[in-house]
């Protein structure tokens, strides 16, 4: 009987050892499975991925962003610099919108993206789209595009769709892509808009050569009155030469703060091979009356606004470069570090605007003045050279965390500013500046 017993006994437990094992694997399985359905919803994850220097691709992706979430798919929206080798490990689709800069290269924030991609990044798992942003009158049409495409073709990727390509924002090159993208997604086809805020009114008030002595081009700076007043430091007007809408649009850097209840722009009177004047300078600085009224858009650039306000900022710029920083100085805070090398030609005759960056200089709102003038008799030099110069000031207001801005023309000056900084700072600093949003452009 009592033999019985322990047997009853022992079969209980034995049963209840074998239930428990069970119970354990099967506990470890649903682990397991959850995990594996947490990994491949991951892996669904699509990602819609920008590089933008002046804002038409960022646009474009939220524009997608909206109109796929709107049809119940959703996607994370970034900028290609911040696309983690995780985040190409997990996902299963990106839709990359990318423009093409400064003969054929990245946007500034995208420069480093395919020189820090590990070569050994297997993307087997990942379907790639590429719209390249462009204009055709480069000779490296989107080349940053097809670059992007390659590499990560070359590492793996599934190209699903050919490189499609959008020359000068055209609207039938953004339809196109629009067309394919909605068959893809199996969503309806929307407009692909270029962004472009609405045209407001400003008459001119003033214009001043601030060059008459000058054997160079004349630069202008011309005064608006307008009701409009929603700019930052940083940003830029479209207009149309002649306010004419069958002409195609220029740019002009903003070159006042939207608090001085004015919009001003420094204009640097161009001219063709045979001198004839550019139709836009040529019409602002010359044709336009006083009282006339013109059309502007405001071209925001998130790019160039200003990063941190109570840390030092370096300014750089050349010639009509100085028009995108002076916006930027006349906002810094009151008792902030502020630095400004400012190229121009001849010291007696291109001295621009030197009453007031003198004031500054006086007022101690411009802490330091450089001047650099490439055909100074005595001392003949680049912005670039003041940089070399002044080394150790530079790394104790970078090690300070200052954020620096350059504008003006992308040849010579650009070119040569950013050259020279990554031969005194070295690539990984000039990366990590990047990064942390600290090298801020507007070249042309
Ligand atoms: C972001 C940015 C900021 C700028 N800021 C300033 C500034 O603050 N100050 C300044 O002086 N300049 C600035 N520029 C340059 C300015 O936009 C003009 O390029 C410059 O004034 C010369 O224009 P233009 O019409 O006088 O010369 P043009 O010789 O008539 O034209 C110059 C360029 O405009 C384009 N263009 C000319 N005709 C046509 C056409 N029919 N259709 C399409 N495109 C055409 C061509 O690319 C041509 O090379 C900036 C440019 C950019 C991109
Ligand atoms: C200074 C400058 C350089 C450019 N270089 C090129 C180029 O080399 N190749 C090209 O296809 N487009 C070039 N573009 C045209 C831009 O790619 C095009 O305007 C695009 O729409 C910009 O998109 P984003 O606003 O997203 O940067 C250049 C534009 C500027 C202002």
């Amino acid at each position: 009987m009592l033999e019985m017993i322990a047997d009853s006994t022992r079969q209980l437990l034995a049963t209840g050892v074998v239930l428990s094992y069970c119970g354990f694997c099967f506990w470890i399985w649903r682990g397991y499975r959850a995990k594996q359905q947490i990994e491949s919803k991951g892996k669904t994850n699509l990602r819609i991925v920008w590089a933008s220097q002046s804002g038409n691709a960022q646009h474009l992706a939220e524009q997608l962003q909206q109109q796929l979430s709107a049809a119940g798919t959703s996607a994370h929206c970034l900028p290609l610099d911040q696309l983690t080798r995780k985040q190409l490990n997990n996902s299963a689709q990106i839709i990359f919108i990318v423009s093409t800069f400064a003969e054929g290269e990245a946007p500034e924030h995208a420069r480093f993206f395919l020189k820090k991609l590990p070569t050994e990044c297997k993307l087997q798992h990942l379907k790639i789209h590429v719209l390249g942003l462009g204009d055709r009158r480069y000779p490296d049409f989107c080349q940053f595009a097809e670059q992007l495409q390659a590499r990560l073709a070359a590492q793996g990727a599934t190209i699903s769709l050919p490189l499609m390509t959008v020359d000068n924002m055209r609207a039938s090159d953004l339809s196109e892509w629009q067309a394919h993208i909605a068959d893809l997604f199996a969503i309806k086809a929307t407009e692909a808009r270029h962004y472009q805020p609405a045209w407001f009114n400003a008459t001119l008030l003033e214009r001043q050569c601030l060059n008459p002595d000058s054997s160079s081009p004349g630069l202008y700076k011309l005064r608006f009155k307008t009701t409009y007043c929603d700019w930052q430091a940083g940003d830029t007007v479209l207009l149309h030469p002649s306010n004419d809408p069958a002409l195609s649009t220029r740019e002009y850097s903003i070159a006042s703060s939207a608090a001085s209840g004015y919009l001003e722009l420094v204009v640097r009177l161009t001219y063709d091979a045979k001198q004839t004047p550019g139709q836009c300078s040529g019409w602002l600085c010359q044709t336009l009356n006083i009282d006339q009224h013109i059309e502007f858009s405001c071209c925001t650039k998130p790019n160039f606004h200003a990063a941190h306000n109570h840390t030092p900022a370096i300014f750089i710029g050349a010639g009509s470069g100085l028009a995108g920083l002076r916006a930027h100085i006349a906002e810094r805070p009151k008792f902030s570090q502020n630095w400004l090398i400012f190229g121009e030609r001849c010291p007696r005759t291109d001295n621009i605007l030197q009453n007031e960056l003198s004031q500054w200089l006086r007022s101690q709102h411009l802490t330091y003045l450089n001047y650099a003038f490439s055909r100074d008799p005595l001392e003949p030099c680049y912005v670039q050279d003041v940089l070399a110069e002044q080394q150790q000031r530079l790394n104790t207001w970078l090690a300070q965390g200052a954020t620096i801005y350059v504008c003006g023309r992308l040849q010579g000056m650009g070119r040569g500013v950013q050259e020279a900084l990554t031969q005194l700072l070295g690539e990984e600093q000039m990366y990590s500046l990047q990064q942390q949003g600290r090298y801020r452009t507007d070249l042309y």
